[in-house]
């Protein structure tokens, strides 16, 4: 059975102070949310450690937004699986358009992290999506097809989540219209072996296109940036109707 992921990504934000100021309103406010639907929320490594504190015991999992391939070593600023579980972390964001366009991830170093995060029991988020000028000239399937086919080289489709995630609508306020963005994440099932693997629409979810877009029946979750800032409208999201 398909489970269904409701995943916060912070991106750069939030001190320590500020994350635990989220939790308070944030855990009331999903006490009733369904136990079927599986909460996580991927923060800054700084805020990693306050968070496995005060996450133990309740059912919010916790994410990293990175992961290197390597146990340790010379890789300055990057940070590897043995330290994140030690926080408590059991998903990893792998390959968000911000860290392929800005910081130089390829489809080669997000697969390597993908295996990585697998390799240690952690279950990788995988990103996937097409650029403006890449729908507008028609390359949509064909740049989605050739980052599923290199990143997921012998990964396990068994512990793993996919997001679909088109550039153009994340942080924009321009939302992928739910019956396109479900069109697509079809195609992208149809590409998988395993016909179960949870995959997430990601680009400006807010608590007012979250009902739409989780009514699609190929949507297994969301991944959300902006909106999981505010405990309410995170909240507002994992409680979509
Ligand atoms: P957004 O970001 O919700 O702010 O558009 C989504 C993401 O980058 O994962």
């Amino acid at each position: 059975m398909r489970r269904i992921i409701l995943a916060g990504n912070w991106k750069m934000h939030k001190t320590q102070a500020e994350a635990l100021e989220f939790l308070q309103g944030f855990c009331h406010a999903v006490q009733e949310t369904p136990e079927d639907r599986e909460l996580v929320l991927c923060v800054p490594f700084t805020a990693l450690g306050v968070m496995s504190k005060n996450l133990h015991g309740t059912r919010i999992r916790l994410g990293s937004q990175n992961i290197h391939w390597e146990e340790s070593g010379a890789f300055t600023g990057e940070i590897s699986a043995p330290m994140l579980l030690e926080m408590g972390v059991t998903y990893a964001i792998v390959g968000h358009s911000e860290r392929r366009q800005y910081f130089g991830e390829t489809d080669d170093t997000v697969n390597k992290r993908l295996l990585a995060a697998q390799k240690h029991g952690m279950t990788p988020i995988l990103c996937v999506g097409e650029s403006k000028e890449q729908r507008d000239a028609g390359q949509t399937e064909a740049h989605i097809y050739s980052q599923l086919e290199k990143d997921l080289a012998n990964v396990d489709e068994k512990n793993l989540v996919v997001a679909y995630e088109p550039i153009w609508a994340i942080g924009t306020g321009d939302t992928c219209d739910a019956k396109e963005a479900n069109r697509v994440i079809g195609l992208i099932r149809a590409q998988l072996s395993t016909p179960d693997v949870p995959i997430q629409y990601g680009g400006s979810v807010k608590p007012d296109n979250i009902d739409e877009i989780m009514a699609q029946p190929e949507i297994d979750g969301a991944l959300v940036g902006g909106a999981s800032l505010k405990p309410d409208a995170f909240a507002r999201i994992a409680n979509y109707q």
